[in-house]
């Protein structure tokens, strides 16, 4: 079983282009989604799932589309907070939210401290997260911590620099499952995916439901994942 699930939600747009609605709706019903996923996840025991919310690049959309996302976080979490919570997940935010609207900072603050304790599922919202920018913001701490004297050029290593990163508590995902079809990143996670297994479905994100990730599970299961190495099989034969 893959231990961390990160996930590239996309097609809320098209969900609701193809039934004449505003794309909001199509936001509002990947929410939903969301949900059913992250019910599934507790009830699969796979301990991460990071999931890609809102990116760096997503201010580029038209201002209500992007007040929407913004109010409908909000609203999820006063919605879901204490399910969550009840059902001991444990909230992280990627990202930096700290620029977000104040009306969800203060609401992404509440649920941090609130599951903070948490033992269950351990579920990452990237939110204003870009990968790009993630990474240049770790080698800045890096290069600030050498200026000042209190790091050497040598000690920079993997781990160290991984360190640095929103991710710097969670193991590196094992499954990225991207929606609606498209082979690319968009800038998610490109540091934590170096051996990521990525499985791409043409299932828009408001239609995704459990069979669609025991489907996405069950291909993971079947990859061989040699990590540069050689196969199992490989080995045998060596
Ligand atoms: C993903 O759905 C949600 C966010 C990026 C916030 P999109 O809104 O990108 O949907 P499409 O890609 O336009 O269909
Ligand atoms: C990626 O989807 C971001 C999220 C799912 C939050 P996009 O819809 O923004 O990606 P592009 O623009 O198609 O690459
Ligand atoms: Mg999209």
């Amino acid at each position: 079983m893959p231990r961390h699930i990160a996930v590239i939600m996309d097609g809320n747009g098209r969900w609701a282009q193809k039934r004449l609605m505003p794309r909001t709706m199509g936001h509002r019903a990947g929410m939903s989604a969301l949900k059913r996923v992250v019910k599934t996840m507790g009830e699969l025991n796979i301990p991460y799932l990071t999931v890609f919310a809102f990116s760096t690049e997503n201010w580029r959309r038209p201002s209500e589309e992007v007040d929407y996302l913004m109010n409908l976080l909000v609203e999820y979490l006063l919605k879901e907070l204490q399910e969550l919570h009840d059902n001991n997940v444990k909230v992280n935010i990627l990202g930096d939210y700290y620029s977000l609207p104040q009306r969800c900072r203060l609401q992404l603050q509440d649920a941090l401290r609130k599951t903070r304790h948490n033992s269950g599922l351990n579920f990452n919202i990237a939110l204003n997260y870009g990968a790009r920018n993630e990474i240049l913001t770790a080698a800045r701490k890096a290069a600030a911590l050498v200026a000042s004297g209190q790091l050497s050029v040598d000690a920079i290593d993997e781990d160290l620099f991984s360190s640095f990163l929103f991710t710097s508590q969670l193991p590196d995902p094992d499954l990225l499952i991207r929606t609606a079809g498209e082979m690319r990143l968009s800038n998610f996670l490109l540091w934590q995916i170096a051996y990521t297994e990525i499985w791409v479905t043409e299932r828009l994100w408001p239609d995704f439901t459990e069979s669609d990730l025991m489907e996405a599970i069950a291909a993971y299961k079947g990859r061989d994942r040699r990590f540069g190495g050689l196969s199992r099989q490989g080995e045998d034969h060596a």
